[in-house]
Formats: C-alpha cells, structure tokens, sequence
C-alpha cells in the first residue's frame, strides 16, 4: 500500500486537521513531517474542540499510530504537556505516539532568538510565532543542533546543549541587546523529559518502511502550507521546513516511489498569518464578515488572520511543486452569504498580464489582482451531506476552482464536523502499487 500526503495549497490554517481527521478513519499511521509547535490544528468531534500542535490528530481514533518524523522540530516540554492534556481528556497515548530519534529539539533558547530576531528586525519582521522554529533549524543546517537521541545520553545533550547556548548567548547579548539564558537551567529542562520521551523514541524511517510492507495504510501531513514553504513560499516571510509534499520524504524517511497519492487543501477563500505578500487581501467590513465567519484567529497565536480570495495562480503553483493530485475545499460555507465570490484569476504587474506567479518573490508585493465574479447561493450550505445538497451555484463554484487549478476538487467541507464533509467520484486516498 501506497503512503498518501496531505498539505496545505495556500498560507495555511486551510482547515488541514479537519481534512486529515476524516482520511485518518481510513489510515493506520499519521505521520507528521515538518515544523513543530507553530502549527495548529483544531479538530472538532462530537461537539468537542480538540487544538493541537505537534501530536497528529489522529489520536483522537484509539487504534491509530501517531508519528513525529525527523523533519520535525520537537520542543520536548510542549510535546509532553500537549500527550498530558489528551490523556486528561480520556485520549490514551501510551504505545501508539512515536518520535523520530533524529528529530532536533527546540530548546528554550531558541525561542529568545526567535523573538529578539523579530523585534530587531522592525518593519520588516516575518511575524513569526515565536516558538523558536527557525533557530531550531538553523542550529540543524549549521550541523550544532542537538536531536531526540541525545537527550538520551545525558553527557553528550550537556555539551551540545553547552554549544548552542553559549553561540546563542553571543547573540542575544551582543547583536539583539537582550538578556543571556543559563546553560545549566536549558539543560535541566531539556533532561527532565527524558524518561517520560524514552519509550516513545524510534528509528521512525524503519517503522515505517515495517509497517508499510505490511501493508498498513500512512499518512503523512504536512504543517502550514505552500506558500510558507521554505524553498517554494513567498521567501522570506516563510516558515524554516518544506511544508510542500517533497518534503514528507526527507521529513519521515519514506521514499518518493512509496508516495502513492498527494491531495492538497485549500479554503474556499485564503486566509494568511503573519506577514508577507498576499495578493488577494481584503481589509475593511467584508474583511471582518470574512473573519467573523470562518472564525479567523491563530490556533497556536490568537493572532487575526489576514482574509482574501481564493487566488488560482497561487493554487496552479502549488499543483505543481507538490504535484496534487486532488484537492480538498474547505470551509465553503463560509461564503454562503455572499451575492457574489471573487476569485483571482490574474495579476497585473507594470501593466504586464500574469497567468503564473511572478518570477520574483517579491513582486507579489506589487502585484495587482484580477477577479472573475462567479455568482453567489446564499442559502445555507451546512446541512449538506453530499455533493448533489449543494446549490448549483456552490457546485458551479467548486468546478470553476477545479478547472482553473487544474486539479479535481475530491473532498469538500462546509463546516467543522466530521460529518460535513462531502466526497466526490475523484477522491482517493490510498492506491496499491
Ligand atoms: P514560524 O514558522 O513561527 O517561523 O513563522 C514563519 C511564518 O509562518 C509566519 O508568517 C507565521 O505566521 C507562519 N506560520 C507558521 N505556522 C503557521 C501555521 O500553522 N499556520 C499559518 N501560518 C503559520
């Protein structure tokens, strides 16, 4: 059996957890691959809400595996508080939440950085989350960071935590004029989660690779989405990891030819966090309805959300660099009581005519959006159990989104249960070999 990827097509916050919740029914393993407790996931059963931000959603279904690939940044004391939490709630994790043991660890001086990096850099901060993500992968990529496996041996985390601390202390003292943090207290924290992370730790690209020769059914998601994507985002106002579906191979240690299907998700709008370009912005009355209905505030922040259209160019680029074989439109009731839906079709730059995005990054700043004005169905979408107890004007909505993308729409949500997700004849999950 073939792995199947899930990521987000746009900014993120598309509504992923809910997605990935209703394809987890069908999957054993869920596997995250990138990021770390940026994210966050809210998922809503039974009328309960559940947020997460690093442990997979999936283990709200009690027979499922979770995973942490190496792709992802652990902070140990958020990981463990968040596998506390669910177990307060009656969701047992004990022998069914695994961590890869190459995974780097953020640690409490990552977050400093974070946070004096941002306010350093004034106008021009990336509004990041502050959770010591990008830190976290610097130390990685600069070949000091320390991984899962050696909070395990404490000597070797002493040292390496030693490294990091005292490069990081250089910094926040001398370059950001904030105040140093003490090695020993980092290194205390990091070890008072060992023995509680020890039975969890694994070689993640073995179990894997056991399972699926098993023919067990994997999921891999990603965290945030395409266009907060390292390499294919709008750089720099990214986060630090491919988010796009390539990365789930380097992120979990699963092979590009076990990838057997890639669905990405998008709201039936766009919403963005933090700064950067966003072509499709809306500000004003309309931006607020928007943000009233779809309840646009951060998961992990609380932070508004940014709201805007539907923008085809950035979908047909994440078609492309992820390779998408359908998509899933989310929260399309949200729109339910507009007369009429923009959707950005074009840009215009100089006086140029774009059907693609820009070569340049940062000419999306400049960048001026064209809309096609498809018809609205005010009436209420959220009882609708499948495609056909959809409006016609939702219907036609969801085919021109297909066409212009150049993928076919396979799931469709128009609204926070379970149950208000609605399938088409193209959607697939997992295909065999
Ligand atoms: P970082 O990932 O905290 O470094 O933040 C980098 C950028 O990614 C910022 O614009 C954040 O707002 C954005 N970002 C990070 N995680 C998420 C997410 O889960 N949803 C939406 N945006 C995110």
């Amino acid at each position: 059996m073939k792995a199947a990827v899930v990521v987000g097509a746009q900014w993120g916050d598309e509504g992923k957890a809910k997605v990935i919740d209703f394809l987890t029914e069908h999957a054993d393993i869920v596997v995250r691959y990138q990021g770390g407790a940026n994210a966050g996931h809210t998922v809503v059963t039974d009328g309960q809400k559940h947020v997460f931000h690093l442990v997979p959603s999936g283990v709200l279904y009690a027979d499922k595996i979770c995973v942490i690939g190496n792709g992802v940044v652990l902070d140990p004391t958020a990981f463990l508080a968040e596998v506390r939490e669910l177990a307060q709630r009656g969701v047992d994790a004990a022998g069914r939440v695994f961590v890869s043991s190459r995974a780097h660890l953020i640690l409490p001086v990552h977050a400093a950085l974070d946070r004096a990096a941002e306010v350093s850099m004034g106008g021009r901060a990336i509004g990041t989350t502050g959770r010591g993500i990008g830190p976290a992968y610097v130390d990685k990529a600069g070949r000091l960071g320390v991984q899962v496996a050696d909070l395990l041996d404490r000597e070797r985390f002493r040292r390496r935590v030693g490294r990091i601390v005292e490069r990081a202390n250089a910094l926040l003292v001398n370059l950001y004029g904030a105040e140093p943090v003490a090695a020993e207290e980092v290194v205390a924290a990091g070890l008072a989660t060992a023995d509680e992370l020890r039975p969890m730790v694994r070689d993640v690209a073995l179990l894997l690779d056991r399972e699926m020769r098993a023919g067990k059914r994997v999921l891999l998601e990603g965290a945030q989405g395409t266009m907060l994507d390292l390499d294919h985002g709008t750089y720099p106002f990214v986060t630090s990891s491919n988010s796009t579906a390539g990365g789930a191979c380097a992120g979990a240690g699963v092979g590009p030819t076990r990838i057997g299907r890639v669905i990405g998700i998008a709201k039936a709008y766009a919403t963005r966090v933090g700064n950067g370009p966003f072509p499709t912005q809306i500000d004003g009355p309309l931006a607020e309805k928007v943000r009233t209905w779809g309840g646009e505030f951060g998961a992990t922040t609380g932070r508004p959300r940014r709201c805007g259209w539907f923008d085809v160019l950035a979908a047909r680029h994440a078609v492309r660099v992820n390779g998408l074989d359908e998509l899933a439109v989310t929260k399309l009731d949200v729109l339910d009581e507009l007369d009429e839906i923009p959707v950005c079709t074009g840009y215009r730059l100089n006086g140029e005519l774009l059907t693609e995005t820009p070569l340049r990054g940062r000419d999306l700043e400049a960048v001026e959006p064209i809309y096609e004005h498809l018809p609205g169905w005010r009436s209420r979408t959220t009882g609708a159990r499948s495609l056909h107890d959809l409006p016609a004007a939702a219907r036609e909505y969801l085919d021109r989104l297909a066409e212009w993308a150049g993928v076919p729409v396979g799931i469709v949500s128009v609204g926070p249960d379970r149950q208000q997700t609605l399938t088409t004849s193209n959607h697939r999950a997992f295909v065999t070999d």
